[in-house]
């Protein structure tokens, strides 16, 4: 069994004391790595599904000083917030990997690239669609987890549907062709989200800082604290999951790791 730890939009700021909606970016992914280093010692990836950095490329310096150390792959990708060139610039080097695909096994993860400039939706350009297409053709057999920043399904929530996925019918489009991908994991809707399209588990994760409240229609924060998730694949193509909130902010704290303000 392969275990992944899914960490998303953490919005770090260049410095330590940068605030999201009043939660202290720096000090709140701190607490949700603590926290799933010590409950999964012997996870084989760290998967960061966007928005690593709050508008400011010197972000990814304070993102390599939590990640550059680790032993295991750190699989990128980027979201709204990201500069994808400075993403990949800043972080060209082992332990991270920044798009393309990984191999562990039975399974294939493949990264896709959501970025469009300008705008906090997605899109996936035809060179992505192809390159999606590519990776679940070669598979070899592997059972495929397909991760990218925005949401290909709505959320029920029109103002986050209004910055999801454009071209979603495209991306479901290639993936129906295949029938090894087993699920599609997403971040930037701060929430999560777990279903199923056909044979397909869909997962949405938290961030590991402020929360968007579910099912609003206009922008509402979430006080629910910072989060994670644990995914355990299996050879077998089936898996398990869990988000993970952080205790020591789920017990009410009201300190500004813990709460969006
Ligand atoms: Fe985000």
């Amino acid at each position: 069994m392969m275990q992944v730890l899914q960490i998303t939009d953490p919005h770090l700021y260049g410095s330590a004391s940068g605030r999201l909606r009043g939660v202290e970016t720096d000090a709140s992914l701190h607490a949700a790595l603590d926290d799933a280093f010590a409950r999964v010692p012997d996870y084989s990836a760290v998967l960061v599904t966007g928005d690593l950095v709050q508008d400011d490329s010197s972000g990814y310096l304070r993102f390599r000083s939590f990640f550059g150390g680790l032993q295991k792959p750190v699989l990128c990708i980027p979201g709204n917030h990201d500069e994808p060139e400075a993403l990949r610039r800043e972080l060209n080097r082992e332990p991270f990997v920044t798009g393309g695909l990984v191999d562990f096994g039975p399974w294939r993860i493949v990264l896709l690239d959501t970025w469009m400039a300008g705008s906090a939706a997605g899109r996936l350009s035809p060179e992505s669609l192809v390159q999606l297409d590519q990776a679940l053709r070669t598979a070899s057999g592997r059972h495929a987890l397909v991760c990218l920043h925005h949401h290909p399904v709505s959320m029920s929530s029109h103002w986050l549907d209004e910055v999801g996925l454009e071209n979603a019918h495209d991306f479901w489009r290639v993936i129906d062709q295949h029938s090894n991908v087993r699920a599609v994991v997403w971040g930037h809707v701060h929430q999560s989200f777990d279903a199923m399209r056909r044979d397909v588990r869909l997962l949405a994760t938290p961030s590991t800082c402020a929360q968007f409240l579910p099912g609003a229609d206009e922008f509402a924060l979430d006080s629910l604290p910072p989060a994670y998730r644990t995914l355990q694949l299996r050879a077998d193509g089936t898996l398990t999951t869990e988000v993970v909130w952080i205790e020591q902010c789920a017990a009410g704290s009201s300190s500004s790791v813990c709460s969006a303000a």
